[in-house]
C-alpha cells in the first residue's frame, strides 16, 4: 500500500519571514503516520530551507531544457542537483495564465521521466465542460496527451491530481459523486494505457478542500490524498486536513 498524500501547493504565496512562520506553527503539530506523507510545494526560492525540516519537498514549476538561454527559468537539472523530490505538472494556472499547451506539458512529462523525478500530473476541466458533460472527455484527451511517450517502466514516478478548474480557488468543490465518477474514470483510464501496474499509482483530488468538506471528499473510492492550495497557507488548518485523510 502507498502512502496517502497531502500535497501543500503554496502558489505565489507567503514571503520569507511568513514561511519561517510557517514552520514553526507546522512543527507545533503532530505529523506522525506510518501511513501518509505530507509534501510541501513551495516558491522555488524556499526550496533549500525547507528541506531542512520536511522529507518530501517539491517544485511546482521548471522548463523541460536540460540548461541554456532561458532566462528565469529552472531545469530538472538544477533542481534535481539541490535533491528536489517531485515538480507538478500541467496545473490549470500554467496551462491558463502562461498557455502552456498538452504539447509542452507532453514536454514536461518527458523531461522528469528521463530525469527519473517523481511528478504530480494535474488535469481538470473548466466549468462549460463540466456542464456540458464533455469532462470525461477531455481528461481523456488530457491525460493521454500528457503521458503519450510516458513508459510504464517509471510508472512510479506518477502521481496524478484530478482538480476541476471551476472548483480551485472558488470555495466550490466537487461533489462526492462526481469525484468518484472522476476517479474511477482515471483508474480505468491508466489501467487501460498501462496495464495493471498502474493500479497503484495515486490519484489526488484538489479543488477547494478545507476542514469542513475533506472528510467527505477523502471518502470517495481512488482518492489518495489531496492537493491543497489555499487551506495550506495555514499550518492549523493544513493539519486539520491530515487528521482527516
Ligand atoms: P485551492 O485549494 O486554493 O482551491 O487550490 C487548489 C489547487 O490549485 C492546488 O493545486
Amino acid at each position: 500500500m502507498r502512502n496517502k498524500i497531502l500535497a501543500a501547493n503554496w502558489k505565489m504565496n507567503l514571503t520569507l519571514p511568513e514561511v519561517e512562520l510557517w514552520v514553526k506553527k507546522f512543527n507545533g503539530f503532530n505529523w506522525q503516520s506510518d501511513t501518509k506523507e505530507v509534501r510541501v510545494y513551495p516558491s522555488a526560492l524556499f526550496i533549500p530551507m525547507l528541506q531542512n525540516n520536511f522529507s518530501h519537498v517539491g517544485a511546482q514549476n521548471f522548463y523541460y531544457e536540460p540548461s541554456g538561454a532561458f532566462t528565469g527559468e529552472l531545469s530538472i537539472e538544477q533542481l534535481s542537483s539541490v535533491g528536489i523530490s517531485s515538480v507538478l505538472i500541467g496545473h490549470s494556472e500554467r496551462r491558463e495564465l502562461f498557455h502552456e499547451d498538452n504539447a509542452f506539458i507532453t514536454q514536461k512529462v518527458k523531461a522528469a521521466a528521463d530525469k527519473n523525478l517523481s511528478f504530480i500530473l494535474c488535469c481538470g476541466e473548466n466549468l462549460a465542460q463540466r456542464e456540458g458533460k464533455t469532462h470525461l472527455h477531455f481528461i481523456e484527451q488530457q491525460l493521454k496527451s500528457a503521458l503519450s511517450s510516458f513508459d510504464r517502466s517509471k510508472l512510479s514516478l506518477l502521481c496524478i491530481a484530478y482538480e476541476p478548474i471551476w472548483a480551485i480557488g472558488t470555495g466550490l468543490h466537487a461533489n462526492a459523486a462526481q469525484i468518484t465518477e472522476m476517479h474511477a474514470f482515471i483508474r480505468s483510464l491508466l489501467l487501460e494505457l498501462f496495464g495493471s501496474d498502474a493500479s497503484s499509482v495515486p490519484v489526488l483530488y484538489g479543488g477547494s478542500v478545507n476542514p469542513e468538506n475533506a472528510a467527505s471528499i477523502f471518502s470517495c473510492p481512488e482518492v489518495a490524498g489531496a492537493l491543497v492550495g489555499g487551506a495550506s497557507l495555514d499550518p492549523h488548518v493544513f493539519h486539520q486536513l491530515w487528521e482527516q485523510l
